[in-house]
């Protein structure tokens, strides 16, 4: 008699909390970041990068203190980055600059990207550490396209 109870009570259990699941379901279009169903082929706006070339660009303003800064200028020509060639280098990898006046046409890497952080010193090594040599990792261009999500964030200077 008593296990009927508890059986009985266990079934009523299970179908209420489906019933409550099949009510708080997410339908396919609250999925994810898409506004169209799953089933569809969305066709967003295409958008494009700066067309600005390195050294006709303005430097952006930073988010926070401490972020990669945005890269301003157009960098399709200098992609792929690869051991052999790095053309990013060429350009930014001026030590002798790093705290002098900034110049027009010239942007350092600070000294950041010369100091293994894997260590405890912070020696400043003649060469960029290896881990700042795929500089896309961290340092992206910017294009047009619109936010997915509403984004109130400001930028703090
Ligand atoms: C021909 C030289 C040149 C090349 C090559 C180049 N840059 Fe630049 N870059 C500059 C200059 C100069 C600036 C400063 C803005 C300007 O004058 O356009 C700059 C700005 C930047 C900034 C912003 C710095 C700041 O203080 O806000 C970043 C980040 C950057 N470049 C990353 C890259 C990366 C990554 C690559 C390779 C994919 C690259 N650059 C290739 C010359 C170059
Ligand atoms: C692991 C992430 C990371 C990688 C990889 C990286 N950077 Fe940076 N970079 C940063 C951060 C964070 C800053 C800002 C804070 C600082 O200066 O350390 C910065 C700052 C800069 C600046 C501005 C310097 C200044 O005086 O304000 C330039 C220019 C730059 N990076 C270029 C490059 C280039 C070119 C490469 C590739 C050779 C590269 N970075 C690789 C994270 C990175």
């Amino acid at each position: 008699m008593k296990t009927g109870i508890i059986l009985t009570g266990v079934v009523l259990s299970i179908a209420f909390s489906l019933v409550v699941n099949a009510d708080s379901a997410i339908d396919e279009l609250n999925m994810g970041l898409s506004q169209t169903s799953v089933f569809d082929t969305p066709t967003p706006e295409a958008f494009t990068y700066s067309t600005a070339k390195a050294g006709k660009s303005e430097v952006l303003p930073r988010a926070w203190p401490g972020i990669p800064p945005l890269i301003p200028h157009r960098i399709d020509e200098y992609l792929p980055i690869v051991a052999e060639d790095n053309q990013c280098r060429d350009c930014h990898e001026k030590p002798k600059l790093i705290g002098r006046e900034p110049r027009k046409g010239k942007s350092p890497m600070s000294r950041s990207h010369y100091v293994d952080q894997r260590g405890d010193s912070d020696e400043m090594s003649d060469e960029l550490v290896g881990a700042r040599f795929v500089c896309t990792q961290c340092h992206v261009p910017q294009s047009g396209a619109p936010a997915l999500v509403e984004n109130t964030f400001q930028l703090t200077d």
